[in-house]
């Protein structure tokens, strides 16, 4: 369950996990066969970075879905300022039951949170959302070893995601769920920690101050510092991998 502490270290993010504008950018432009104005459905957006970059690139209509409703108000709030309203729409669903007709869309966006799902899983439940020929783009967690070469520290930390796998072993599940692997890149580190990473520890004593005598907040604070740290330490070990398929 997700409490007010939680809450109170992601708002105000200018993303809610690793990524940046040009890895977006390069995904989307692996897409070398999309219509000239796409359908593109952006799945768990948060607060919306990758929604508005890929609305002012793809020249198309994006629908941007999240569950968070204040992650969908700041979303929509940045895609007015950013000039692109009439392009975007936000709808609050769940990645798991979306509210849209078969071949929908030419293409599937998701950056951070397919793993919730699960990767295979993901992409076999979504499939119908797809017109033929139709393109997934999605980071996903990897690990840069086999498991028993990984450190132990950051297989304890991905313990809500055991299914974390290598690169061979996302493209073996993307194969093995029947789509075309047309590309994948690793996130840089740099996309971890500007507008992700960064932003978190720069907030974190202000919130200690406030409210660490809180233990709800405390534990949150713990949280938060010591996923910080992994990644620090072990962003040799792990990351994520962009991944951009097509239908077979
Ligand atoms: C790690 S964040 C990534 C957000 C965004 N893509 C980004 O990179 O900034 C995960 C997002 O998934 C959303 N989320 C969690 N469970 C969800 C669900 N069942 N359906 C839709 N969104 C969900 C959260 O509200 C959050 O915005």
């Amino acid at each position: 369950m997700l409490d007010d502490a939680f809450w109170a270290i992601h708002s105000d993010l200018p993303r809610e996990g690793p990524g940046d504008n040009a890895s977006t950018a390069r995904a989307l432009d692996l897409m070398t066969d999309l219509p000239r104005a796409p359908a593109i459905l952006d799945i768990a957006c948060g607060p919306g970075m990758q929604t508005l970059e890929l609305a002012r690139r793809s020249g198309g209509h994006l629908t941007a879905i999240d569950l968070h409703m204040p992650f969908l108000a700041e979303a929509a709030r940045r895609a007015r300022a950013a000039g692109v309203p009439d392009r975007v729409r936000f709808v609050r669903a769940s990645m798991t039951a979306l509210p849209f007709a078969d071949g929908a869309f030419d293409a599937l966006w998701c950056e951070g949170a397919l793993y919730m799902m699960g990767f295979a899983e993901g992409l076999q439940a979504w499939k119908r959302l797809l017109k033929p020929g139709g393109y997934v783009a999605v980071t996903e967690p990897v690990l840069f070893q086999p498991p028993e070469e990984t450190p132990p520290e950051v297989l304890a930390g991905w313990a809500e995601y055991p299914a974390v796998t290598t690169v061979a072993g996302i493209l073996a599940r993307a194969t093995w769920a029947r789509y075309w692997v047309v590309d994948h890149f690793p996130l840089p580190p740099s996309a971890w920690w500007h507008d992700y990473y960064g932003p978190i520890e720069a907030k974190l004593p202000a919130l200690r101050a406030a409210h660490g005598a809180d233990r709800a907040y405390a534990r949150r604070i713990a949280e938060a510092e010591d996923e910080v740290d992994l990644y620090r330490r072990y962003s040799h070990a792990f990351g994520y991998l962009f991944v951009v398929l097509r239908l077979a």
